[in-house]
């Protein structure tokens, strides 16, 4: 069955729980769940009942969409995303993108947990996505392309809405957060990257550095969302003072961080 076909039938299951179509959909990533509670009227579909929804095979990952209100906007949150390290293909990682964009939603918010190599950084500070570089090595808009859901060779001068981003920008400076505008480049990881590759990747011009979020943010441009990005800096990727990392560090960085990200996301959903 073709991926239009796949979606129709996805959309309509989903429909028979919430009628009512999402305006926004959320991705939440790595240590920073916590948009989950402000939903309210929350409504949980977890993953393995939805049919055609890419399934969770790593062991004791959850994944659900969370379908409810963030004050007058209906969205749809996934608690859990694919990462192409976990062996997704990335048409396996964009489908919940692709879902979201066929229940009605308009716009995308992705946030991740990213590497800082700008040295204005510092690990706990939010950055803005203003734009992507793709190093993963694979692509989702590979293969034949189905008009109804996007044309070829989609445009990418702008792949995050600038409006969104000033936006994102009045509410961090109202609520005193620290928000950084820059570049994101995605590799596929799983390792963390050498110093070399943080030269490199620095020196091409990134200002953070993950393994998640391009895929998804090309597959919503692909469908005509309007995108914003943030990454929580989770850590200082400095080549010439480069320790070594720590997964705990990591976690433990993006949860302090944590709600200043709910803070921002949930308030920019209120004022789209
Ligand atoms: N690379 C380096 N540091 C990180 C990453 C990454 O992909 N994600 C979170 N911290």
């Amino acid at each position: 069955m073709n991926l239009w076909d796949r979606l129709q039938e996805t959309v309509q299951a989903i429909r028979k729980e919430v009628p009512e179509a999402p305006q926004v959909g959320v991705i939440l990533g790595t240590g920073l769940g916590g948009l989950g509670e402000k939903i309210q009227a929350a409504r949980p579909i977890p993953y393995e009942t939805i049919p055609h929804f890419t399934r969770s095979t790593v062991e004791g990952h959850k994944g659900q969409l969370v379908f409810g209100r963030i004050g007058q906007k209906r969205v749809v949150v996934m608690e859990g995303r694919f990462h192409f390290y976990e062996g997704y293909t990335a048409a396996e990682v964009t489908y919940p993108v692709r879902v979201m964009r066929a229940l009605g939603a308009q716009v995308l918010i992705a946030s991740n947990a990213a590497g800082g190599m700008n040295p204005a950084f510092a690990a706990g500070d939010l950055m803005v996505i203003a734009d992507q570089i793709n190093l993963m090595g694979v692509n989702p808009l590979i293969g034949p392309n189905d008009e109804r859901l996007g044309v070829r060779f989609p445009d990418m001068s702008a792949p995050y809405d600038e409006k969104l981003i000033r936006l994102s920008e009045r509410i961090a400076a109202e609520a005193s957060i620290r928000l950084h505008r820059g570049v994101y480049v995605a590799v596929a990881g799983p390792n963390l990257e050498t110093r070399a590759e943080y030269r490199f990747l620095r020196g091409i011009g990134a200002d953070a550095v993950g393994m998640s979020t391009v895929p998804e943010v090309l597959a919503a441009v692909h469908g005509g969302m309007r995108v914003m990005g943030v990454s929580c800096i989770t850590d200082l990727c400095i080549p010439e003072t480069l320790k070594a990392a720590s997964l705990e560090e990591i976690l433990k960085v993006a949860g302090e961080a944590e709600p200043k990200l709910t803070h921002l996301v949930s308030k920019v959903i209120e004022r789209l």
